[in-house]
């Protein structure tokens, strides 16, 4: 609790007590939304005390807060990842952060790799229910009290509101044929799958599969943050469909679908 009021105050210092009201975590290779955030305050992570620094090259590092489609956004470019070595109380301590600084609800997105056999690259899936498959989550050890209750409740992890206008907003921007829905699997990494993973990810009933987003969401709901959360396919791992992956091909798949995850979450936003 300590470690997360003192980036709290480190951060209400140095933006004269900017208050967003959404937060937002941009996955592998769509650090692009940003740009188009009117930026008023802009803070490496390396500055906020205790705040993780991330190590991979295709996540920024910064904290952006300023205005998206006329909203007071937080913007975290750049995630933490189990497969880094970050406990979980590290990989969440953004949210946490970012929800003490005033937000109401958290858009999250990711890299994912496709396992339902209607799904092509560069489609979006609406997250509407997920999969832990993480060996551990950031609600492990004594309760965090302050923040929100020793049990939370995941009957509606993904905010049903925010999916409806979501929707809406895909088909309204032309996007409804590349707007999927579905399951999001978190799986550790940091390699990718063998086949015969894939075809078990699929049984049990995902989607989509990758190694984020998770305990995020956790914590917000924990929090009682409502939220949205969109993954971009960026492989296909349905039989028929696999093949070897380079990351090189999911930061093109990602770079492809950014423009459409860029237009669905500022059109949300106005529908605020
Ligand atoms: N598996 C896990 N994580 C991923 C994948 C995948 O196929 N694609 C993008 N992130």
């Amino acid at each position: 609790m300590q470690a997360i009021q003192e980036a709290v105050a480190y951060i209400q210092a140095h933006t004269t007590n900017f208050r967003p009201t959404t937060g937002i975590i941009l996955g592998t290779g769509l650090g692009a939304l940003a740009q188009e955030v009117d930026v008023q305050h802009e803070i490496s992570y390396a500055d906020i005390p205790n705040f993780p620094v991330s190590t991979v090259e295709s996540h920024a590092g910064r904290l952006l807060l300023g205005t998206l489609a006329g909203q007071p956004v937080a913007v975290l470019q750049g995630r933490f990842h189990y497969y880094e070595g970050y406990t979980m109380p590290q990989i969440v301590l953004p949210v946490r952060v970012l929800k003490l600084l005033g937000i109401s609800q958290l858009f999250v997105s990711n890299a994912a790799g496709g396992l339902n056999p209607e799904f092509a690259i560069s489609d979006l899936m609406l997250i509407e229910d997920h999969i832990n498959l993480l060996p551990t989550n950031p609600l492990i050890g004594p309760n965090l009290n302050d923040l929100g209750p020793r049990f939370p409740d995941m009957y509606a992890p993904y905010d049903a509101d925010l999916l409806t206008r979501a929707r809406a907003a895909a088909v309204a921007l032309g996007q409804g044929s590349t707007t999927q829905r579905g399951v999001y699997a978190a799986v550790p990494g940091p390699m990718l799958e063998t086949p015969a993973e894939y075809r078990y990810l699929r049984t049990i009933g995902a989607d989509a599969v990758g190694m984020s987003t998770v305990p995020e969401v956790i914590a917000a709901r924990h929090l009682g943050l409502p939220v949205l959360a969109v993954s971009v396919i960026t492989d296909l791992c349905y039989p028929g469909q696999l093949k070897p992956v380079v990351i090189s091909d999911i930061l093109a798949a990602a770079a492809v679908a950014e423009p459409r995850l860029t237009a669905l979450m500022k059109a949300v936003l106005m529908a605020a």
